[in-house]
């Protein structure tokens, strides 16, 4: 099978299962487990951040940043097709207590004016912006890395507003490479941030929270309080250092497969997908002129060997990874084209 369905399909290294054999432990709510308290600090500083707060998902780091930056009852100010909007269950309802306006937008990137007539302030008649959200990249504009120009526009209407601002950055490292630049970079326009070590960086479970100290020491308590405090963590720490440590640089190699598939399809019908919106490794794929629903493509692609998740009623979404190369881009787009000739 050539499973082009997530990269957080990817298996651990030989190196990361080395390390976790090897991590030393400790419980990680009482005195500290060494090997997630190392992870936690690399992560900080590759965010730019004074502190992380390891966490077992991207979704559970969300949540928490919610719960710590916010009071029940106020507004956050999120892209509609966020993730967080769409994927995560209504944590930030059910959970974090918040309202949602979803901001319309492009490729991700929330429409500054929408955004600026959006947020106000708590008065007596009137619900405050609680937070405002940003997602880089952004995994239903398929894959598209937010400009930093955007970003900074964002964080500058927060701040004069007083309102803090969380960027998921779950794919924040795709996101540094396609904008040539570091992590850091991205993270800088946010208050708090989390990516995930579990997606395309190959580890089997995680995600960091990072913030400021006394942000991340509030997020400690909110972990706790929604199941999220891990014992001896080590063994996952450890994967999570090998991924930040070796796999970060090896991106650029999904972006490529990337493009290459969003090229060949792009060949066999040009409304398919425009390779010159693929900034990362996710290809969202129309194929409304099919007069195909999603589901009955990935059905008939899983026919022929290859995974592939539908992401709306008429568009598909293929995700490279380290276990995806030249070959299996070139089979994929060979049992596209003999499916779309079908039609
Ligand atoms: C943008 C984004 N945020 C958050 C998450 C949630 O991560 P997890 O699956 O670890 O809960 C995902 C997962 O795909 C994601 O794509």
């Amino acid at each position: 099978m050539i499973d082009l369905r997530s990269d957080t399909v990817t298996q651990p290294t030989e190196a990361m299962l080395e390390s976790m054999r090897e991590a030393t432990l400790g419980d990680d709510s009482r005195d500290g487990d060494p090997t997630v308290m190392k992870l936690e600090q690399l992560a900080a500083e590759r965010m730019g951040k004074e502190a992380g707060a390891f966490m077992p998902s991207g979704t559970m780091a969300n949540l928490v940043a919610m719960l710590t930056h916010a009071q029940r009852g106020g507004e956050v100010l999120i892209d509609e097709g966020s993730h967080t909007l769409n994927a995560e269950l209504g944590g930030i309802a059910a959970v974090a207590g918040l309202f949602y306006r979803g901001i319309p937008g492009r490729r991700g990137a929330m429409a500054i004016e929408a955004l600026r007539e959006a947020v106000r302030p708590t008065l007596r008649n009137q619900m405050g912006t609680a937070i405002i959200w940003m997602e880089n990249t952004h995994n239903r504009a398929g894959g598209a890395a937010l400009p930093l120009d955007h970003m900074q526009a964002v964080y500058t209407l927060a701040r004069e507003n007083a309102v803090p601002v969380h960027l998921d950055g779950a794919r924040i490292f795709n996101a540094a490479a396609a904008l040539k630049t570091e992590a850091a970079q991205v993270a800088q326009h946010a208050d708090s941030v989390c990516f995930c070590v579990s997606k395309g960086l190959s580890a089997p479970v995680g995600s960091v929270l990072c913030g400021a100290n006394a942000f991340i020491e509030r997020a400690r308590a909110f972990r706790r309080m929604v199941g999220g405090n891990m014992r001896q963590a080590g063994p996952l720490a450890a994967a999570g250092i090998v991924a930040l440590e070796t796999m970060v640089d090896r991106l650029v190699e999904d972006h490529r497969t990337a493009k290459r598939l969003a090229e060949g399809l792009h060949r066999i019908d040009s409304s398919l997908v425009d390779p010159r919106e693929v900034d990362t490794n996710l290809v969202r794929v129309e194929v409304g002129k099919s007069d195909r629903r999603a589901g009955q493509w990935s059905a008939d692609l899983k026919q022929k060997g290859i995974l592939v998740s539908p992401c709306a009623l008429y568009a598909l979404r293929f995700v490279t990874h380290r276990h995806i190369g030249e070959a299996e881009i070139d089979a994929t787009v060979g049992a596209f084209g003999e499916l779309w000739h079908r039609t």
